[in-house]
């Protein structure tokens, strides 16, 4: 107490001192109150400037999709474009195998337009050897060898399943984190091994997920069109591949222009700046997508990729990738179907149940243990289903 009240009396002594001395000097005075002014207004606005974002990242993401949406043939953007459109020399254009695009009129996107990436890792051989009935292609981060792992011993297990040759692929992009050269040579070494990765130049993060499906894309229309189907499938799902095959070997199944999975109707765009699925009324004006379907799981006649890689010239990349998908089927005249059957796709299917999994095709799984764990037990001999009438 006495200690403060010793300093407060010191300080008054001081504030008398200042005072006194800035009484003599007025002009001195006046330009440092001046200069303070200046300080608190600067402040002030710094302040307000801030509030109105709610975190710097999503700052980031408006200005990156704000390039998106200005992309333009006429005047690309020198920003953004961090894999430039491959440059056609005027001598290229004589090639006769490649001859140069012809591109729609409108406005045109280049940053989902997987065109502009480039194969590091592309199995040119995967589909020629034995054409695929089904190929499964597999989204993946580089580094979660992991879950290719658990995938690879059970439902990516390439194969046949049903009398049917069926071909599991990763997809990869480049890791943004600092050690990528060693994280290239594991990943060659890892393929060396399995050949089935397949990796692009682009970064791989949650914010490219569009880039990474349409290069996905790519890969199916200029790699494997002898494919009948494929499906886009995540790393976290549980896939009945038997009933996936039996449902596209039906003969009523449509052949082409077919998507099918967990079907999205009128669903919300998310605009809550926080949110990993913020997009800015720029980059996607309306308040609902297109009918589409759920990213985790949707299988695909294989005629659609290369319709998706054309049209998505002229569709304004979100980065909410199926219902960007969506929005390039819309644009296509198309739409997505309903499965064949109620409770074939599923988000969380619910408890594991041997019966129930042995009729479904999707459903989204907690952890990969759990994968490796279900995925045994559907495969042990005997029937899933237990007689009920048999007591
Ligand atoms: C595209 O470029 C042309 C020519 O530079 C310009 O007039 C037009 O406004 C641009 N469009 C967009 C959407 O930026
Ligand atoms: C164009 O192609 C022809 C035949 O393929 C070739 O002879 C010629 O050299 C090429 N021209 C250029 C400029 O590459
Ligand atoms: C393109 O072709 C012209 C002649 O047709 C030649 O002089 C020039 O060197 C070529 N350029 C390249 C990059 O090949
Ligand atoms: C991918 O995402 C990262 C950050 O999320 C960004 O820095 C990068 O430029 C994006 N685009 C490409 C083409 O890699
Ligand atoms: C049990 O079910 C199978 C078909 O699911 C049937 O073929 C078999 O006859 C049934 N057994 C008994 C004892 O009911």
């Amino acid at each position: 107490m006495r200690e403060h009240e010793s300093f407060t009396g010191e300080s008054m002594l001081k504030r008398q001192k200042i005072e006194s001395v800035s009484f003599q000097k007025k002009d001195t005075f006046c330009l440092l109150f001046m200069i303070l002014l200046l300080f608190v207004l600067c402040i002030m606005c710094y302040t307000v400037y801030s509030d109105s974002f709610s975190s710097w990242e999503s700052v980031q993401l408006d200005l990156q999709y704000e390039e998106y949406f200005r992309t333009n043939e006429t005047s690309p953007p020198p920003t953004y474009r961090v894999h430039p459109k491959p440059t056609v020399t005027p001598n290229d254009t004589n090639s006769t195998t490649n001859p140069p695009p012809t591109t729609p009129p409108g406005p045109q996107y280049h940053v989902a337009f997987p065109k502009n990436y480039h194969f590091i890792l592309d199995q040119a051989d995967a589909c020629k050897l034995r054409p695929p009935f089904l190929v499964l292609m597999v989204p993946v981060a580089p580094n979660n060898v992991e879950a290719r792992n658990a995938i690879r011993q059970t439902w990516g297990k390439s194969g046949e399943f049903q009398g049917e040759v069926v071909l599991t692929l990763f997809i990869l992009g480049l890791s943004g984190q600092a050690d990528v050269e060693k994280q290239q040579e594991k990943i060659q070494h890892e393929n060396l091994q399995h050949q089935d990765l397949i990796l692009s130049d682009f970064i791989d993060s949650y914010f490219n997920l569009t880039i990474k499906t349409m290069v996905m894309m790519d890969w199916l229309a200029t790699h494997c069109s002898n494919a009948a189907y494929a499906m886009k499938i995540d790393t976290d799902m549980f896939l009945n591949v038997d009933n996936l095959v039996n449902m596209l070997k039906k003969p009523e199944l449509p052949k082409v222009n077919y998507l099918t999975g967990v079907l999205v109707k009128d669903g919300i765009v998310v605009r809550k700046k926080s949110s990993k699925w913020y997009v800015s009324k720029e980059v996607y004006p309306h308040p609902t997508y297109p009918l589409y379907a759920e990213g985790p799981g949707y299988a695909f006649s294989n005629d659609l990729p290369g319709k998706f890689v054309e049209i998505s010239k002229t569709v304004k990349p979100v980065n909410i990738e199926d219902a960007y998908i969506g929005m390039c089927m819309k644009k296509l005249g198309l739409s997505p179907s309903s499965p064949p059957g109620p409770s074939l796709f599923n988000g969380h299917h619910g408890a594991y149940n041997r019966c129930a999994f042995s009729k479904i095709i999707t459903s989204v799984l907690n952890s990969l243990q759990e994968l490796v764990k279900f995925w045994t037990d559907l495969k042990k001999p005997g029937p899933p289903c237990e007689n009920k009438t048999n007591s």
